[in-house]
């Protein structure tokens, strides 16, 4: 493991349920792999007490749960270690000096610069306070390693909020080390897209207007909003999938190929794509709250939306410049307590009384299903049935990794590629805001569904 990846990380939010399913469990599982310099130090900011064993047992078993019930404790007690608990306030300005000071000295306990990892896993709300006070005291300006700034999403509340969030950070930090982080784009699958697209022949021919008559992004999920009243009823279902990971999926499936795969190339034809996309009709965007949602957080007048979906084509020669045939129709569209967890995205093909379908699925499972018309067998038989070609991750013997595994290292590494930039996150939001704003000022159109229903919803 090179010196490169010699780095401290430090956590705002180490309580919070980010840390404890997300975060420690790819960290466990990077150091399992050794894939962790042993100089790697997590500082673990708290505002209150907090027993590490208690935590180290939770993760234990929350290890064990997602993995066959298996955890090396070896490695987990190693991780543990590796932990040191800074009692601050992260809304307190002044209690950024006893971090500085921490850093400092750490800094001159060891003879190999660290590259600090800043990780903001703390309500957005906080994001740009904590900017503020880590100027206050000169954590931005970085010692002898860089620093590097980990930001969870939603990034912004609207383009408003994103804009000022950017100008904030821009001021006392360089694009290349601000890292939003958008974990859909480190799924394999969604990874695999780029590969699957340029790198086929077959695949590549049709991959436009004049072969693909739709494509649907889907992410849905059986479960309810599980408590989290606060942060949903602020966010709501276009903020918290739309406006992030289905557009950047969306940007993946119809973005150009790029001269090479290299941070800035795969950026460029990204934000092109996504530059591209304009609503069909404001009123085709569809919005829906499942029953009980408003007694669950408590306001029996709220009109957040719990389902949303937009449709929207893509201003381009590939997706929409041949006048002969309709441009392309994409729809997003994410929701919460209906009857399935699915993410997906389905590429239908023109022109057939049973057209090809080519379905890719990041969740529950992770893989690709191609569906294409053959002649039914037997003797004296022309009738055309579907078949259904399909590879799933799980049949591969490579070891999977989750997605924030792939997050960490890319950021030790310092690989952007995989991390939308700011122009990319203010695209999209300028996309959404008319939709935000629309529903903001027409109450109706809010449909009312059961849980457990079944899309579409009406
Ligand atoms: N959870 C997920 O699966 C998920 C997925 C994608 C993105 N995200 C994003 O990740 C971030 C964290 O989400 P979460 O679900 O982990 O939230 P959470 O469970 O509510 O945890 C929030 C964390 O922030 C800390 N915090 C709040 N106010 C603080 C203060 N004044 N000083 C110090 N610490 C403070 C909390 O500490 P206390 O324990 O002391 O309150 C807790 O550790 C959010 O931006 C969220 O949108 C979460």
């Amino acid at each position: 493991v090179s010196d490169q990846r010699t780095s401290n990380l430090i956590i705002f939010g180490f309580t919070g349920d980010l840390s404890k399913r997300k975060l420690f469990p790819a960290l466990y599982h990077l150091m399992l792999d050794g894939l962790l310099d042993k100089h790697f130090e997590i500082i673990a900011t708290t505002r209150r007490d907090v027993d590490l064993e208690k935590f180290k047992k939770e993760l234990k078993g929350f290890i064990e749960d997602n993995n066959d019930n298996k955890c090396d404790d070896l490695v987990l007690d190693n991780l543990i270690s590796n932990v040191k608990l800074l009692r601050m306030d992260v809304s307190n300005p002044d209690d950024f000096n006893i971090l500085q000071k921490t850093l400092e000295t750490q800094d001159v306990a060891c003879s190999v610069g660290h590259t600090r990892l800043f990780y903001f896993a703390v309500p957005p709300i906080m994001f740009s306070g904590i900017i503020s006070s880590m100027v206050g005291v000169g954590l931005h300006k970085s010692s002898d390693a860089p620093n590097r700034l980990l930001i969870e999403k939603p990034f912004g509340h609207n383009l408003q909020s994103a804009q000022e969030l950017c100008d904030l950070m821009g001021m006392h930090f360089e694009e290349d080390s601000i890292y939003r982080i958008d974990h859909y784009l480190a799924k394999d699958t969604v990874q695999n897209l780029l590969h699957v697209r340029f790198f086929n022949m077959i695949f590549r021919q049709v991959w436009n207007q004049e072969s693909i008559e739709s494509i649907v992004i889907t992410a849905i999920e059986s479960i309810d909003i599980q408590g989290r009243s606060g942060f949903y009823e602020h966010t709501g279902a276009l903020r918290d999938m739309i406006q992030s990971h289905l557009l950047q999926v969306l940007a993946l499936v119809t973005m150009e190929q790029p001269k090479d795969f290299e941070v800035e190339s795969v950026r460029e034809k990204r934000l092109k794509a996504l530059k591209g996309l304009r609503l069909v009709d404001i009123g085709t965007a569809k919005r829906g709250q499942y029953q009980g949602y408003r007694f669950e957080v408590g306001n029996p007048e709220s009109v957040v939306e719990t389902y949303a979906e937009l449709n929207v084509r893509l201003m381009s020669d590939e997706w929409s410049g041949s006048m002969d045939l309709p441009p392309v129709a994409f729809k997003l569209r994410a929701g919460k307590a209906l009857d399935h967890k699915e993410a997906s995205i389905v590429i239908t093909f023109r022109d057939h009384s049973i057209p090809n379908i080519l379905i890719i699925t990041m969740q529950p499972e992770e893989g690709f299903h191609l569906k294409i018309a053959t002649r039914k067998p037997g003797l004296d038989n022309n009738q055309t049935e579907m078949i259904n070609l399909s590879y799933h991750y799980d049949q591969t013997e490579e070891e999977k990794h989750e997605a924030y595994e792939k997050i960490l290292l890319d950021v030790i590494k310092g690989d952007q590629t995989l991390f939308p930039s700011s122009e990319e996150v203010l695209t999209n939001w300028r996309l959404i805001e008319p939709v935000l704003k629309y529903w903001r000022d027409n109450s109706h159109g809010l449909a009312f569904y059961e849980k457990g229903s079944s899309l579409p919803i009406k």
